[in-house]
């Protein structure tokens, strides 16, 4: 796996981030919102990284259908998400892809009366957003890659991985539990 960003980079820029939200919600009654699963580690340690009260929730977004570049049909679940009327809300993703994801969980969102909402995720795939919006926060903007660690997954495999690497073939072949591509034709690069 070739490691795009290294642990310590995205120590670094998660801190900044968490001091620039403690500074930006310094005195508002926040909720930092993180999407199930892959803001699970982004939001462990972005909260640690911030030093003002807030509260955290957690909603469900998955795509069905999608492929590992083409995104299926949405559905938000947000039987999990506390009451937001009136807070300021902080919308925590693991990466901005083509955007149609943040744009269905602001949707859901706004249906709770908060008293503002944003955006913020760890990578940005600019070059693939497709939407009228743009992450408030983003830690990185990144090329178009698949890549996974920190929290994102291929198959649900690799989010424990301290850093954000790009899987190869072999990668991806083990996490399917198929043969290696290198030894037969089922490549998963060229499911779609
Ligand atoms: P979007 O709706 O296209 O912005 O896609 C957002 C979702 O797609 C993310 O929450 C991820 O679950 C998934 N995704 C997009 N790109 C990648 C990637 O490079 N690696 C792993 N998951 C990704
Ligand atoms: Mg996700």
């Amino acid at each position: 796996m070739r490691v795009l960003i290294a642990e310590n980079e995205i120590r670094d820029r998660v801190r900044e981030l968490g001091n620039k939200i403690s500074s930006e919600y310094s005195g508002r009654p926040l909720t930092i919102l993180g999407v199930l699963t892959g803001s699970v580690v982004l939001l462990a340690d972005l909260i640690r990284a911030t030093n003002v009260p807030l509260r955290v929730a957690l909603i469900s977004a998955s795509s069905y259908g999608g492929t590992r570049t083409s995104p299926g049909q949405l559905s938000v679940n947000s039987s999990l998400v506390p009451d937001l009327k009136g807070r300021d809300v902080l919308i925590l993703d693991d990466i901005f892809d083509t955007g149609k994801t943040m744009v269905g969980l602001l949707e859901a969102i706004h249906g709770f009366s908060p008293a503002s909402v944003r955006t913020a995720v760890l990578l940005w795939k600019s070059d693939r957003t497709c939407v009228d919006i743009q992450p408030d926060y983003f830690c990185f903007r990144i090329p178009d890659e698949f890549v996974v660690g920190y929290g994102l997954d291929y198959n649900d495999e690799f989010r424990h991985l301290p850093y954000i690497g790009i899987p190869d073939d072999h990668d991806l072949a083990e996490a399917s539990g198929k043969p290696n591509p290198q030894c037969s034709s089922n490549n998963p690069r060229s499911s779609g």
